[in-house]
């Protein structure tokens, strides 16, 4: 509901104050310091911009640096403005402030929403206190193409783990009471279906059917709408021929008509302006009509808003009563920040520095990080390893040093104060002259005498640690790969260091999932660790050494091959589907010499522990109306505690629109002591067996499904089948 003091204010707003209570800008103020332009060079300096503050031209800012920042201009707006409207703060805090967690794609590895609502809720804690209102997350987009750098943002490539994953981020964000000084109002984003984009390129054409974008790509919007997300971030790519920045259909049509939005949707940065080289909008003041009408309230840097509502109102083109009602929005949105009671209540220098990398936050950021490493492989049980009598070699360019440790969509965390993996297993171990550590390669080329060096490391070594993968440069926004390998001059490397004979674990650094190839397939172990952030090393040795059991599953499928993108394992069969992986039969689908299936797919992930599944009850029928139980033994016979994710498939087997092989409906993360066995019961509905039908719309038809319980989308698991009954 909108405050009734709000009318008041919009009543007293000339139309260039409104324009200006639509537009925010980056902070020109970088560094801790004010700067002359701001950072993205194209906007005016820290002094200009406080004199658009006291013109009321501006919004609020975003990615400034503070709260030594926001309480100079907060002051502007609240002593020397004509109406003492407050300011709004926002940043990109994607995966911590100061105290950095894993990047949310391994997050979402945890198959742990509670982990990624606390690692939010830290988030806010300490970013709120450095002056931040909002920020530019979670990224909910669903990626299913995994050259597409931002993978590493959302939460991968399955609907039901996104829309978790959504909402738990935004109840971490927004907390319980957004009024409260260490909450921060959350923004979905990027609305909608960019991670869509074609062949994996950032910002390309996305060209979809509806009924994909609503039971794809819409649901984890929907998500974080129902935890009750107040903003949106419209996207920058096309859509079915009609930017999303000037779609009236998504925003108007969807978000606010058919799911009842009451907040405020701001454009992707220069999405406004964007629209002219789409083709679409011939000018700025058209891109501005465009996109306001369209359903974006607030522009984001290009000013188009400033420079063209104004006169597009006085001709008649775009009603006041259309830019009074998003005035409206946005300052009801401020109101509910509580920054109308108190415009300095999260700007505070000193508890800004007090909690500024916690203790708490720290061992948070440690549980998330080794939460979120995933187990590919352990031939031999070779992992985890012993703590003293092995000597060991860590080889690679992501061995040691200040860097990569972070990830990509950090705007405040320094990798200074991250752990690195020599830093983390010399923490480990009982005797750290038994760790020897040699970059061996560059990331991306060889370095003379590299390979020489790690193979005699190699060589003096009962174990390599092989520290290989992307850097922070190769995924992110704007960081599209056709080749999703671990880079050549790092192939050699693992070929090289494997040549010697001895045991080796892959310790791979990636922001998305790639194909493993060669001696890095071949390793004896292999760790997914992403991007795992301030705790990097220790998180990385808490799994090496055994301190915890590996327990996060792959949110993205591995494929065999980059060649085999997009691939999700929640896809259709052919009329010719390949019956079996070890033969490829000519005429069915396949490419020539390699198999369909992922070389690891979505959910797969080990444990140190010996689980088995058995016993798996699900009753006949279910009536229309009624409820089925699917229930499963899940033993742990190894010698070590355990979590393992058990997760229940369905795949309707006819319907009058394809339905894909499988799909996620339920996980339960177990723990399980040495021995220990538990009965797991889900309970299935005729709710989550609906699909959008022939009409774009909801729907559900009786029939026969599969249902598997599963320790991932392609292990063949327990299976059964039920039917429902109309
Ligand atoms: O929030 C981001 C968005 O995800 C990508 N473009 C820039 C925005 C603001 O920094």
């Amino acid at each position: 509901p909108v405050p009734a003091f709000i009318d008041g204010l919009v009543a007293q707003m000339t139309l260039t104050e409104k324009a200006g209570q639509l537009t925010i800008m980056p902070a020109a103020w970088a560094g801790g310091v004010a700067v002359a332009l701001n950072p993205a060079g194209n906007g005016p300096g820290f002094e200009q911009q406080l004199e658009e503050v006291r013109q009321m031209q501006l919004a609020g800012v975003f990615n400034g640096n503070g709260a030594e920042m926001a309480r100079r201009m907060q002051n502007v707006a609240m002593k020397e403005s004509r109406l003492k409207i407050p300011l709004l703060f926002a940043a990109d805090v994607i995966h911590g402030h100061r105290t950095i967690f894993p990047v949310p794609v391994g997050e979402a590895a945890s198959f742990e929403p509670d982990l990624a609502e606390r690692t939010a809720r830290m988030a806010s804690y300490e970013a709120a206190a450095a002056g931040i209102d909002w920020t530019f997350a979670p990224m909910v987009d669903i990626a299913r193409d995994q050259r597409w750098g931002r993978t590493m943002e959302g939460a991968g490539e399955d609907v039901h783990l996104g829309n978790l994953m959504a909402a738990a981020r935004v109840r971490g964000f927004q907390g319980r009471n957004l009024k409260a000084a260490d909450a921060m109002m959350a923004c979905a984003k990027h609305f909608a279906a960019y991670g869509a984009a074609e062949a994996g390129l950032d910002y390309n054409s996305v060209d979809i059917s509806e009924r994909t974008l609503r039971e794809v790509y819409l649901p984890p919007f929907k998500s974080a709408l129902d935890e009750g997300v107040m903003t949106f971030m419209a996207s920058f790519n096309e859509l079915s021929g009609v930017p999303a920045t000037g779609n009236e259909w998504l925003m108007r049509g969807i978000l606010r008509g058919e799911w009842g939005f009451e907040g405020f949707v701001v454009s992707d940065y220069t999405g406004d302006m964007e629209m002219i080289d789409h083709g679409f909008a011939k000018d700025s003041r058209e891109a501005a009509k465009l996109a306001f009408l369209a359903g974006v309230d607030m522009s984001m840097t290009s000013g188009f808003y400033r420079k063209h509502l104004p006169e597009l109102v006085e001709a008649g083109e775009v009603p006041v009563a259309r830019v009074d009602e998003s005035v409206r929005k946005v300052l009801a949105i401020k109101a509910a920040l509580g920054l109308f009671d108190d415009p300095f209540r999260r700007i505070d220098v000193k508890r800004e520095k007090a909690r500024s990398r916690t203790r708490p936050a720290q061992a948070l950021s440690r549980e998330a990080g080794r939460k979120s490493i995933v187990l590919l492989k352990n031939e031999g049980d070779l992992l985890p390893l012993p703590k003293s009598g092995k000597k060991i070699a860590i080889i690679g360019p992501f061995a040691s040093g200040k860097h990569d440790l972070n990830g990509p969509w950090v705007v405040y965390g320094a990798n200074d104060y991250a752990v690195d993996l020599a830093e983390g297993v010399r923490a480990a171990v009982s005797d750290k002259n038994n760790v020897t550590v040699t970059a061996g390669s560059g990331v991306d080329e060889a370095i003379p005498g590299g390979i020489d060096a790690a193979v005699a490391a190699a060589r003096a070594a009962d174990v390599i640690l092989l520290a290989i993968g992307e850097n922070e440069a190769m995924s992110g926004e704007a960081q599209s790969r056709t080749e999703i390998v671990v880079p050549e001059a790092q192939q050699a490397l693992a070929e090289a260091v494997a040549a010697v004979g001895k045991p080796v674990v892959v310790v791979l650094k990636n922001g998305r999932a790639l194909a493993l190839q060669g001696a890095v397939a071949n390793a004896s172990a292999v760790l997914v660790t992403w991007f795992l952030g301030t705790e990097s090393g220790n998180a990385t040795a808490d799994i090496l050494f055994g301190d915890y059991s590996p327990s996060a599953r792959l949110p993205c499928s591995f494929p065999r091959s980059p060649g085999q993108q997009p691939y999700y394992y929640a896809h259709k069969s052919t009329g010719r589907p390949n019956p079996s992986d070890d033969k490829l039969e000519p005429y069915k689908a396949h490419y020539r010499g390699i198999p369909n299936s992922a070389l690891y797919p979505f959910g797969h992930g080990l444990t140190y522990g010996k689980v088995d599944y058995s016993g798996l009850k699900v009753a006949p029928a279910l009536a229309w109306d009624g409820a089925l139980t699917v229930t499963a033994t899940i033993a742990n016979r190894g010698t070590r505690a355990v979590e393992e994710v058990v997760q229940l498939y369905i795949r309707d087997r006819t319907a009058s629109i394809t339905r894909p092989v499988r799909e996620l409906k339920a996980f339960r993360k177990l723990r399980l002591a040495p021995g220990a066995s538990e009965t797991v019961t889900f309970k299935l509905d005729r709710s989550l067996l609906l699909f959008i039908g022939r009409d774009n719309k909801p729907t559900v038809e009786p029939g026969t499904f599969d249902v598997w319980i599963a320790p991932s989308a392609e292990a063949a698991g327990l299976h059964a089948q039920f039917e429902l009954t109309a």
